[in-house]
């Protein structure tokens, strides 16, 4: 069943995962690293900086009517304080194009890549940070400020803190396994496959180069396993943000972008599970509540048990990512989203990473039904994005998880609609 008329339908990518060549960023640096946790470096990503074009045609000619994208804080600023005209006007350029094809761009300010000044800062954890955000926004908006109109201003700001809980959960299975090496025991029982030895080592050497590159051994980039002050920091560079953007630029209509899991609790641990849902939801609606709409990003579930999430139940289908392939999610988050915040809401990433296309065009059915069934029910959802338009930068995970709507080979950077992208396309308002 089509959407109806106004629906924005479209597909997402964020600057570092497609444009190539973000050498002034932090995570290009990480990249380079001797002790990179990154399987392999972005590279020229799949050259979406000079291939913007190709990409927009192709997801016009399937019928999609919006694209969200993302600006690269790091090729604007790529020092601070020094603002680089040319690159404020290739994202025009983007805008423009998507204006040409009748396209609704909708611009993401920050999705997870920060300059690497920003970090030699302090980064995620400086207090000027906020500040340092409004500075580079409040340069966007004076330059393009008339041709914006929805602006997501900071991507998955929760995303910290569920790596903050998986890195203590990490952590204690750490220490278990110390204390069985010390005691002579194996140190293969956690449950990742990981050398703790070489690890252990290694960490001395990842701290010393740190030093070298960011001048600290622990950067706080915006992936670090974030404090509760870290929480408060990027509330408050949405927050100034959003007052640059309600000043300069009145028409944008923003919101900031959510990573959620339809988090479901395991019998009789419907109280961790709800622990769970206020760090990953419910304590943000204070700061969200005045913004136009919020960015739900949904890609599958975590059952809560005792300790946290159980591992992807026995015989379940899994993703690319390691992840339950589970589409319902989207529609159980969106409810549940729903019911605390009321306000309009954009799904601005969804999707799945597998090799098998109608794999994809099925997960998409199923939770393009959901969405469907949210709006019948008179919820305010107001679009969908799919992740991604093309096969990309899958961060740490390098190339080889594939979300994309259309294939890129890499060697010729030629692309390759997959049909899922005209099955998107297939639902889009007439
Ligand atoms: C992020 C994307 C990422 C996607 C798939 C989201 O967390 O916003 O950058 O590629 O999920 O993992």
């Amino acid at each position: 069943m089509k959407f109806e008329k106004g629906f924005l339908l479209g597909a997402a990518t964020a600057a570092h995962q497609v444009e190539g060549n973000n050498t002034h960023n932090d995570c290009w640096a990480q990249e380079q690293m001797k002790y990179t946790s990154y399987a392999e470096p972005s590279l020229d990503a799949v050259d979406h900086y000079h291939r913007y074009e190709e990409d927009i045609r192709l997801l016009k000619e399937a019928g999609l009517n919006a694209y969200r994208f993302s600006l690269e804080w790091a090729r604007i600023e790529s020092e601070e304080g020094v603002f680089d005209e040319k690159e404020i006007e290739h994202y025009r350029d983007v805008i423009l194009c998507c204006k040409k094809y009748g396209v609704e761009p909708v611009v993401t300010l920050f999705h997870f890549s920060s300059p690497v000044w920003l970090i030699r800062k302090g980064g995620w954890e400086a207090d000027s940070t906020p500040d340092d955000f409004a500075a580079y926004v409040r340069v966007v908006a004076e330059k393009l400020g008339p041709e914006l109109g929805l602006v997501c201003t900071i991507n998955e700001a929760n995303m910290g803190l569920q790596i903050a809980a998986i890195a203590q959960r990490y952590r204690q299975q750490m220490k278990a396994a110390a204390a069985r090496l010390k005691a002579g025991g194996a140190d293969n029982q956690v449950q990742m496959g990981i050398n703790f030895k070489t690890m252990m080592e290694n960490q001395k050497r990842i701290a010393e180069e740190n030093k070298e590159v960011f001048g600290t051994e622990n950067p706080a980039v915006f992936c670090s396993a974030r404090s509760a002050e870290s929480d408060a920091i990027v509330m408050k560079a949405h927050e100034k943000a959003r007052a640059v953007l309600r000043k300069l630029c009145p028409q944008v209509r923003l919101g900031l972008t959510l990573s959620l899991h339809d988090v479901q609790a395991a019998d009789g641990c419907e109280k961790q599970a709800e622990q769970v849902w206020n760090s990953e939801f419910s304590h943000y609606v204070p700061y969200i509540k005045d913004d136009d709409f919020l960015g739900v990003q949904c890609y599958s579930r975590n059952i809560i048990g005792e300790n946290g999430p159980l591992p992807v139940p026995e015989g379940a289908a899994v993703t690319q990512m390691g992840y339950e392939n589970y589409p319902e999610s989207l529609e159980h988050v969106i409810r549940r989203v729903h019911a605390e915040f009321g306000g309009d809401i954009i799904v601005t990433e969804n999707g799945i990473a597998t090799a098998d296309d109608a794999e994809r065009v099925k997960y998409l059915g199923t939770a393009i039904a959901g969405v469907q069934s949210c709006i019948r029910d008179g919820i305010p959802v107001k679009g969908y994005f799919c992740w991604s338009l093309l096969d990309n930068f899958e961060w740490q995970k390098g190339f080889a998880m594939t979300f994309g709507l259309i294939a890129v080979d890499r060697s010729t950077q030629k692309r390759f609609p997959k049909p899922s992208l005209a099955f998107l396309g297939s639902y889009a308002p007439d």
